[in-house]
């Protein structure tokens, strides 16, 4: 796999769980809004997929991570500090992208915890307002702490933003699962949705949509829903 270890800009921590960081960008990295690369620390064999949720305009990439305590990768991720260097594949790719999905009117991004982040590059992408009459959002998360990174950027720039808290009794929005309601408010005729969550999210909703007349796009075939199956939230 092609790398290059980039020198780290920002490092943001918003609660015990999440975390953001920003690496200088090479001039000759490109990418689509809502593809992933391969991120590390230097061991070959612990590179995972991460979205980028900068956009390709952005002199700087940017990336939303969980820390899991054990976990291989994001046990030491979360130390990271500004000026040290991480592991960045080269080759980013990904089946979020609006190439992907048939003209349409109205573009629903569905995501669930870590699972916004290929929203967040698309967000910052003006090709994204482009091609649609309406950008919407549903992001459902456990806790409200788990909206801060990006609650306010999404409410500045989409059409419709549902953010779901399902495990908080603070919480005075809504508190239903994607699965229980966004269904009813979709067409195949004029909605396209992206979906990016969990694997049982990413499952349930696929099963959703299909039954409601929606049929997935790929690369090959462009259709009226979208889901990355490439990592898990
Ligand atoms: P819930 O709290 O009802 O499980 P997680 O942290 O487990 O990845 O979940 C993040 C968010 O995604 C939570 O709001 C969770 O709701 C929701 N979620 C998890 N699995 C599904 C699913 N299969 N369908 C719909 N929502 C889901």
């Amino acid at each position: 796999m092609s790398t290059e270890f980039l020198e780290v800009t920002e490092v943001e921590h918003y609660t015990d769980t999440l975390f953001r960081i920003r690496t200088v960008k090479p001039d000759d990295y490109t990418f689509t809004a809502g593809e992933f690369a391969m991120i590390g620390m230097g061991d070959d064999d612990l590179m995972r997929a991460y979205s980028i949720t900068s956009s390709p305009a952005n002199n700087f990439l940017e990336f939303y991570s969980i820390k899991v305590q054990d976990g291989p990768l994001t046990s030491r991720l979360q130390h990271i500090k500004v000026g040290d260097e991480i592991e960045v594949g080269t080759r980013t790719t990904g089946t979020l992208v609006l190439r992907n999905l048939q003209p349409g009117q109205r573009l629903w991004m569905l995501g669930t915890g870590t699972g916004i982040a290929p929203f967040i590059s698309l967000l910052r992408d003006p090709d994204t307002y482009k091609e649609y009459d309406s950008v919407n959002v549903m992001w459902s998360v456990r806790a409200i702490p788990e909206l801060d990174a990006y609650k306010q950027f999404i409410e500045d720039n989409t059409d419709n933003f549902i953010p779901i808290v399902t495990r908080d009794d603070s919480w005075d929005g809504e508190r239903r699962r994607i699965t229980e309601f966004a269904i009813e408010i979709f067409n195949p005729e004029h909605d396209r949705i992206m979906l990016c969550g969990s694997m049982d999210f990413n499952r349930d909703m696929s099963e959703l949509l299909t039954n409601a007349g929606f049929v997935e796009g790929t690369r090959k075939n462009q259709g009226t829903f979208v889901v990355e199956k490439a990592f898990v939230s």
